[in-house]
C-alpha cells in the first residue's frame, strides 16, 4: 500500500507525505468501518460485476496469448537448436521456399482468425457491462473532474463532498448499484478504481457513465488515469463500501447542515470576508463558490489535496497559507493571511466535521 501511494502520488507530493502520514491514512480507513487494510488495486483481485468480467476477459486474452507464444517460441528454440551450426557444416545456403500459397495462407488466414475471435469476445464483454440499464434502487453520483481534484456529487441525496467517494455494498442477492455519470469541468481525465470497473474518459462537454456494484466492504483506491496537466498524479480516489446501515449514517452525517460552532464565530466571518467564498462552498453560508472543493464536511475527509496529504488541522493551515508548497500547481491561490487570521480560518476550518 505505501509503495503504491507513493507511486501514484507525482515526486513533489512525496515529500509531502511522511510514513506517518501513510499510516494514518491506514488507520483512517480502518476506523470507517471498512476492512483492516486497503487493498492494493490489481485487476486480478475483482470486487465488482464490471471488474470480475475484466478479470475473465483478460484470463481469456492471456490463454489464447499464451498459446501462441507457447507456439512461437516453442518453434524458435527448436529450429534454433534442430538447426544449428555444426561441426563438418558445408558453410552452403539452405534451400530458400519462395512463393508457397499454403505456407502464405496459413500465416494469414490462422491470425486473422485469431484477431476475429479476440475482437468477438471482447464486444461481447463491453456490451454485457454497458448494457446494463441503471436500476430503480441504483444509487445516481456524479462526478466531475478537476484540475487537480475530483468533485463528487449526490444529486438525489443532496450531497456534495470530494474526492472521496461512499457507497453502499452491493449484495448479489439484493443489488444495490451505483451509476456514475463523469464529467469534466477543464480537461480530460480518466476515472478508475482497478477493482471496481473498467478506466472511462471524463471528457469536457460530454457525459460518460459507468457503474459498480462493489460487492466487498472495505476501502478501494483508484487514480486519475489520463495525463491532465501537472499534477495529474496528485489526483487519487479513495472508495469506502459501507455496509448498508453505515452508509445511511454517512450520507445522514454529509446531509446535516454544516456546524455553527460559536467558538469559531470569528474565523467564520473572516472566511465570508475573503475571496475563499468566490470558489468553495459551505452550505448555510455565504460561500457558495463551485471552483474547489465543497467544505461543508471537511473534516469528515482523510486527505486533503485529492490525497496529497492528511486531513489534520496542522496541514490545512499550511494549505491555506501556501497549497504549492504541498502540491506545486495547485490551482489554489496562497491566501497571505497574518499569522493570527490563519489561526482563526483554521480553527473555524477544523470546526466543520
Ligand atoms: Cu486528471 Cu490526470
Amino acid at each position: 500500500m505505501t509503495v503504491l501511494i507513493r507511486l501514484m502520488l507525482g515526486s513533489a507530493c512525496r515529500r509531502a507525505l511522511s510514513a506517518a502520514t501513510l499510516a494514518g491514512f491506514v488507520i483512517a480507513t480502518a476506523a470507517a468501518g471498512a476492512d483492516r487494510t486497503v487493498q492494493t488495486p490489481s485487476i486480478f483481485a475483482p470486487a465488482s460485476a464490471p471488474a470480475y468480467a475484466i478479470r475473465e476477459l483478460t484470463l481469456i486474452v492471456f490463454g489464447i496469448t499464451g498459446v501462441i507464444f507457447l507456439v512461437v517460441a516453442g518453434l524458435t528454440v527448436y529450429a534454433i537448436m534442430r538447426f544449428r551450426r555444426r561441426r563438418g557444416d558445408d558453410g552452403r545456403e539452405p534451400p530458400q521456399v519462395y512463393g508457397s500459397l499454403q505456407i502464405e495462407l496459413a500465416w494469414t488466414v490462422v491470425p486473422i482468425l485469431i484477431v476475429v475471435v479476440l475482437f468477438l469476445v471482447t464486444t461481447r464483454y463491453i456490451f454485457a457491462i454497458e448494457g446494463r440499464p441503471p436500476a430503480p434502487e441504483a444509487l445516481e453520483v456524479t462526478i466531475v473532474g478537476h484540475q487537480w481534484w475530483w468533485e463528487i456529487r449526490y444529486p438525489k441525496l443532496g450531497i456534495v463532498t470530494a474526492n472521496e467517494l461512499h457507497v453502499p455494498l452491493s449484495d448479489p442477492a439484493r443489488p444495490t448499484p451505483t451509476f456514475l455519470t463523469l464529467q469534466s469541468a477543464d480537461v480530460i481525465h480518466s476515472f478508475w478504481i482497478p477493482q471496481l470497473a473498467g478506466k472511462m474518459d471524463v471528457i469536457p462537454n460530454k457525459t460518460n457513465r459507468i457503474w459498480i456494484d462493489p460487492q466487498k466492504p472495505g476501502g478501494y483506491v483508484g487514480q486519475c488515469a489520463e495525463y491532465c496537466g501537472l499534477q495529474h498524479a496528485g489526483m487519487l480516489l479513495i472508495v469506502t463500501v459501507h455496509s448498508r446501515e453505515d452508509f445511511a449514517k454517512w450520507a445522514a452525517e454529509q446531509q446535516a447542515p454544516a456546524r455553527d460552532d460559536a467558538g469559531v464565530r470569528a474565523g467564520r466571518e473572516l472566511f465570508s470576508s475573503l475571496s475563499c467564498i468566490n470558489c468553495h462552498a459551505i452550505r448555510g453560508t455565504t460561500a457558495n463558490g463551485v471552483f474547489g472543493p465543497d467544505l461543508t464536511h471537511l473534516m469528515s475527509r482523510w486527505t486533503i489535496g485529492a490525497g496529497v496529504i492528511q486531513n489534520t488541522p496542522e496541514n490545512i493551515r499550511a494549505w491555506i497559507d501556501d497549497p504549492a508548497s504541498l502540491k506545486p500547481g495547485a490551482l489554489m491561490p496562497a491566501m497571505k493571511l497574518s499569522r493570527g487570521d490563519l489561526d482563526k480560518v483554521t480553527a473555524y476550518l477544523v470546526s466543520l466535521r
